[in-house]
């Protein structure tokens, strides 16, 4: 049997209709079966679907009871009304179909693309142009100030007599890691090499560097994470200059170098497409060569549980594993195979002493209240048993996916996983999510209802914010400072001291954060979300909730613009890696670069040393995943 699915989006109404076309090429026709789909934009809970009936609407994965039996040929037509936004190019229909059969089996179905009215422009799927160079440096981000000149081709760097090889070694091992086919631009011994001298001065800043060119390289630094980040600039410069003719190595002049903030991040979602220990520590290379410093590890989400617990293994067992006939489906691009896959304690442990060694901390996330249908099925004994089945539904449509305040298991549990995490990452704030919580969350849980009179909170905002207080101080209790997104300072919100808030949902909310007097990285959706759409034409894949966040877009963002004076401040940036359309090594490359190294850049790089032509002519040395 041999099935294909065509898909195109007829405007009308709200958002319009998704509209299916089944081919069938085989010979028998198929009777009482049912079409699995995951799709992006799913219709509404309860819309009136044409040619079949909805069995199951989860999240992403949809089960539809077909109308009639599929005799061979075709056409058969669904119609898919009320979606849940209206598409804007052809990532975003149906990302994977099979078929059910009554035996027990399931047919694969190949899917086309989503297709447009007839008319829609299809490109530019990108705008990312070849870019300027005024000074041969193949540098990136672009340091504070540059003073060099008289380019040459480049020389191997050595350590000069007297020097500890040891950071030297580690350098050439992160480029060999990054580029295995490039020339090496750092020996520890080499009869021609150019001799680099490290120097301390604790005159410099936390970080900081200086350059200075001329028979010997001299590098100053006041700490280990300045001389670390003056032999990633020399590896650079040499690697540029080596691999690439429009570069060279100066032979005289200084770089001065500093970073503008503390906090330089990367968030990565496994949840909703796994990617392994391998994946990680690679993407831990390129955030080092980059000079991000946070990796924030977004583990847990509705779709899966990706983090090992000894006190819960059910977490993993259940919540890590998306298949046809388990709790949780298969999701998005999964098709009827499913996915599979959590991390190990040791290679959390490998990958945390890595990314140590590179000066990166990795932040953990545990996502509460909101985004925990993994974690409740896998661990039934934290619902109220009172409460109304699928009284609300997340905006990603998980029925009831909210932990309940009103319940003392919930911080038993949550007491348990947060020490866990905190023994697993040592040193680094614990994240516990609080996005998205929906407004209705825990209207129909009796226990929460007299929860909240008993304690004068009205709302779910109100409620939500009393759960993260208390989970605060689970924290704290372990000794760590508090990540959140910014609805954590919702109704009330957690007190400012010892937290970080995570600025996502708009340009302003993070002006609003400091006002509260919050720490705030900065890290908007409509220019810090990679999986955001990089284009206009319908061909451009990605997300478009927060808009079109171009490489050029991305890069000119200054998250400082237009900031009040405190009582919090701006502590840093961060790109955000969220992975419902990025399953794959390539999809991930294609919509992280540019635009990791442009938020990279705003977060190392003064404001006024940034420059879109350079930087779009230098983004191209950057390695990929
Ligand atoms: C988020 O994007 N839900 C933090």
């Amino acid at each position: 049997m041999t099935l294909h699915l065509d898909q195109h989006w007829q405007p009308g109404g709200k958002t319009g209709a998704l509209v299916l076309t089944l081919t069938h090429m085989g010979t028998a026709p198929i009777a009482g079966a049912r079409l699995c789909l995951g799709l992006t934009l799913p219709p509404a809970p309860g819309a009136r679907i044409t040619g079949g009936t909805v069995r199951r609407h989860l999240g992403t994965h949809l089960d539809i009871a077909l109308d009639a039996t599929l005799a061979p040929g075709g056409p058969h037509r669904l119609t898919l009304p009320d979606l849940l936004a209206a598409p804007s190019n052809r990532t975003h229909g149906v990302l994977a179909a099979w078929l059910e059969l009554p035996d027990g089996a399931a047919a694969p179905i190949t899917c086309g693309d989503l297709e447009p009215p007839a008319g829609t422009a299809r490109h530019p799927i990108r705008d990312w142009p070849e870019g300027r160079i005024d000074t041969p440096l193949g540098l990136l981000p672009w340091p504070a100030r540059v003073s060099v000149s008289q380019f040459a081709p480049a020389p191997v760097l050595v350590p000069a007599p007297g020097t500890d090889p040891a950071p030297f070694a580690a350098i050439a091992a992160l480029h060999r890691r990054l580029f295995p086919e490039a020339p090496a631009p750092i020996a520890l011994s080499c009869p021609d090499g150019r001799p680099v001298a490290t120097r301390h001065d604790p005159g410099l800043a936390p970080e900081a560097y200086r350059l200075g060119f001329g028979d010997t390289v001299t590098l100053e630094h006041a700490d280990d994470a300045g001389r670390r980040h003056g032999l990633i600039a020399l590896a650079q410069i040499a690697h540029a200059a080596r691999t690439d003719a429009r570069f060279g190595f100066p032979m005289a002049g200084v770089i001065e170098d500093a970073p503008r903030f503390a906090w330089r991040g990367c968030h990565f979602d496994v949840a909703r497409n796994f990617h392994g220990a391998e994946t990680v520590a690679r993407l831990i290379d390129i955030l080092a060569w980059l000079r991000i410093n946070r990796l924030h590890w977004h583990l847990t989400d509705d779709e899966a549980w990706r983090l090992p617990s000894r006190a819960f293994p059910e977490l993993t067992g259940i919540g890590a594993r998306r298949s046809r006939n388990a709790p949780l489906p298969p999701f998005y691009a999964d098709g009827p195979g499913g996915q599979t896959g959590a991390y190990t304690e040791a290679e959390i442990t490998r990958i945390v002493a890595h990314a140590g060694t590179l000066g990166i901390t990795v932040m953990p996330e545990i996502d509460m209240p909101g985004h925990a249908t993994a974690l409740l099925l896998a661990v039934p004994d934290l619902r109220d048993p009172g409460e109304t089945a699928d009284s609300y539904r997340s905006i990603q449509n998980f029925p009831n996916n909210a932990l309940n305040p009103a319940l003392p298991r919930s911080y038993d549990v949550l007491g348990l996983l947060l020490a866990e995490a905190a023994a697993l990452f040592p040193d680094a704030p614990l994240h516990i999510g609080g996005d998205e919580v929906d407004a209705a969350s825990w209207s129909g849980s009796p226990l929460a209802r007299d929860w909240a009179r008993d304690r004068g909170l009205e709302g779910t905002a109100q409620m939500q914010a009393a759960f993260m207080r208390r989970v605060k101080d689970i924290v704290t209790g372990l000794g760590r400072d508090l990540g959140a997104w910014d609805e954590a300072a919702d109704g009330g919100g957690v007190a400012p001291e010892g937290t970080i808030l995570f600025a996502w949902r708009s340009i302003e909310r993070t002006a609003e954060l400091i006002a509260a007097g919050y720490d705030v990285v900065a890290t908007p959706g409509q220019a810090y979300y990679l999986d955001m759409v990089q284009g206009a034409g319908w061909d451009a894949p990605g997300a478009a909730w927060a808009g079109i966040a171009a490489p050029e877009t991305t890069y000119a963002f200054d998250p400082a613009a237009g900031l009040p004076e405190g009582p919090g401040r701006l502590v840093g940036v961060q790109a955000g890696i969220w992975t419902e359309h990025l399953n794959t090594r390539s999809r991930l490359n294609e919509m992280m670069f540019p635009r990791l190294a442009a938020v990279a850049e705003a977060g190392w790089t003064p404001q006024e040393a940034r420059d879109w032509p350079r930087f779009a002519a230098l983004a191209r040395l950057v390695p990929q995943l």
